[in-house]
């Protein structure tokens, strides 16, 4: 919310990555209700999402779909400030282009420019895994794309995933990370010794910007 309003004092907009998973489910309800009190100028917020599920938007695994009943069914926000995935195209591939096309047209940075989201939430899988970005997955070594198609490495759909590239030129990175499940994943990409195998969440490295965690208690036992 203070980042919002920074952002649309200083730029008159503001622009947001949402994660996707269980764990952000509370904070966008929080984000809901506050927004009844002092509605923050969601007609100068722009959501978008750092990846989708490749599935249509009202299946229930939708990343859009929990985001839309959380919080985008509660506030009003115009329909053209949310920039969801369209993740029911028969191929992902196509899906993911798509997505970056939306992003780069939205940005005016041209084919090759990367633009900088103002806030990027991720969460943070047990393997270690954020937004799409999974252990061994050819898009850890992307260096051009904004968004790919992703095969998931866990149950479930495929996936269509923002790169590296574009979430390491976000203004601010956030991690939402919570219970004890994760607590090995967050040890090892918070561990300060060169890991011969880095974790894909440990390759978020904003490269001007800022980086915070905010992890519970359970999953901040292992850190020390
Ligand atoms: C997704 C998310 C994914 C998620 C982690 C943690 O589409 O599932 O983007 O990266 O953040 O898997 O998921 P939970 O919050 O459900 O533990």
């Amino acid at each position: 919310t203070a980042a919002a309003a920074e952002s649309i004092a200083r730029a008159g907009r503001f622009t947001v990555a949402l994660a996707g998973g269980s764990t952000p489910r509370r904070l966008y309800t929080l984000l809901a209700e506050a927004a009844a009190g002092q509605a923050p100028a969601w007609g100068r917020i722009h959501i978008f999402w750092g990846d989708e599920r490749h599935v249509p938007p009202d299946h229930a695994q939708s990343n859009y779909r929990m985001v839309r009943e959380t919080l985008l069914d509660r506030i009003s926000i115009p329909e053209g400030n949310v920039h969801r995935v369209l993740a029911e195209t028969a191929d992902a591939e196509a899906a993911a282009r798509d997505y970056e096309r939306e992003i780069r047209r939205f940005f005016g940075c041209g084919e090759e420019g990367i633009p900088s989201i103002d806030l990027v939430l991720l969460g943070l899988g047990t393997d270690g895994h954020t937004a799409s970005l999974f252990p061994g997955s050819p898009l850890l070594d992307e260096s051009r794309r904004l968004v790919a198609a992703a095969p998931a490495s866990v149950p479930g759909p495929d996936r269509i995933s923002m790169t590296l590239p574009l979430i390491n030129r976000a203004a601010s990175i956030v991690f939402l990370v919570s219970g004890a499940s994760k607590a090995d994943a967050v040890r090892r990409v918070l561990a300060t010794d060169g890991d011969a195998d880095p974790l894909p969440a440990r390759r978020v490295a904003p490269r001007d910007g800022r980086l915070l965690w905010l992890v519970d208690e359970e999953a901040a036992e292992r850190i020390g």
